[in-house]
């Protein structure tokens, strides 16, 4: 039934690359996006538009936006911080006017604890919300969809377990605010599947689990099976990254999302089917090669379980 149909959301080239130290071309991050593409991912998160002070690696998501390919039935999201980047978008998307736009959707985002927003955004939870309402406004009346992060979901790197009434509330409020879809953050990657459950039966109070998403990092291990636990509380959406390459600047210590090829090879079999552009789903064996083309470039070995396996048959 249509209710088992997983989306994949596919961050590597935000969440994978925003930690990096060294300069990646623009090039290769368009490279990245295309290749993603070509394998059948639908959402693919193309890059942020953020400050380039506080996160150098996403300084050239205008030109990776105007340089990669775009192909049909693929979304490409960039996160957005403030007015500020919403002004730099729209202004990329009226100076590039094409059909489809060079992209229909951004995502906001903020955090579960003050210490988190400060560390992310430099202001509080409760004035992120008021920061991002218009943004949010304005980013819809373009005519682009609102995607939300709630960070830290599970557990803060500065002040320790976090409050899931929180979790929920800043869900809840960013549903009120506009936003189709709330991704749940277990940026530090320290949760375990019990305290994920915990978390999504706190949150779906407030928020239909339709409209939640779950993006794991896999610090102590935990990411594969925080996404089946997650699937079986009904959340149908996930965040992943293809070589599990990825971690938050200001999540000191976390490692990268879960890795993509890890989330299809473990969904193999199952009463869940991936959706994608390739045959209907994401192909397994190409991710393998993306995950290992971009850790290589960047210096090392692709840290998905499932393409380390499938490349030494
Ligand atoms: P601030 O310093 O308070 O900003 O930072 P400001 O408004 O005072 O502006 C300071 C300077 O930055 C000004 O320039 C602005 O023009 C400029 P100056 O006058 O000094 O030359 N500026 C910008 N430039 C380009 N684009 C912009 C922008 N905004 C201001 N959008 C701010 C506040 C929000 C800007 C900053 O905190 C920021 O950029 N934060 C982004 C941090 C980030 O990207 N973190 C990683 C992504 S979130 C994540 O990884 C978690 C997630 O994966 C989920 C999970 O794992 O939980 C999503
Ligand atoms: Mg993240």
């Amino acid at each position: 039934t249509a209710a088992n149909f997983v989306k994949i959301v596919e961050v590597s080239p935000r969440d994978g690359l925003q930690n990096e130290k060294g300069v990646i071309p623009v090039a290769i991050k368009a490279d990245l996006v295309n290749r993603l593409g070509r394998a059948g991912v639908e959402i693919i998160e193309a890059g942020s538009f953020v400050s380039p002070k506080w996160v150098p690696q996403m300084a050239g998501t205008a030109e990776v936006l105007t340089q990669m390919e775009r192909l049909p039935n693929v979304r490409y999201p960039v996160l957005v911080p403030n007015q500020k980047g919403l002004d730099n978008l729209t202004a990329l998307l009226s100076e590039h006017p094409a059909s489809p736009p060079l992209t229909n959707e951004i995502a906001i985002f903020t955090a579960a604890t003050d210490a988190m927003s400060r560390a992310n955004l430099n202001t509080t939870m409760d004035e992120s919300l008021v920061r991002l309402a218009p943004v949010t406004r304005a980013a819809r009346d373009k005519g682009l969809r609102v995607r939300g992060y709630v960070s830290v979901a599970i557990a803060c790197p500065y002040t320790g377990p976090v409050d899931y009434v929180r979790v929920r509330n800043m869900a809840k409020a960013l549903i009120d605010m506009g936003c189709y879809e709330i991704s749940l953050g277990d940026t530090v990657g320290m949760g375990t599947p019990t305290q994920v459950s915990e978390m999504l039966e706190e949150v779906k109070k407030s928020v239909p689990v339709e409209q939640l998403a779950g993006h794991f990092h896999d610090t102590y291990g935990t990411a594969v099976a925080n996404v089946l636990t997650a699937l079986d509380h009904g959340v149908r959406t996930i965040d992943s990254s293809v070589g599990g390459i990825g971690g938050c600047p200001y999540a000191p210590g976390a490692l990268g999302n879960v890795a993509t090829e890890d989330v299809l090879y473990a969904l193999q079999g199952s009463r869940y089917q991936v959706t994608g552009t390739s045959n209907g789903t994401i192909d397994l064996d190409k991710m393998v090669d993306i995950g290992w083309w971009i850790s290589e470039l960047l210096g090392r070995e692709s840290v998905s379980r499932a393409g380390r396996a499938i490349r030494s048959r």
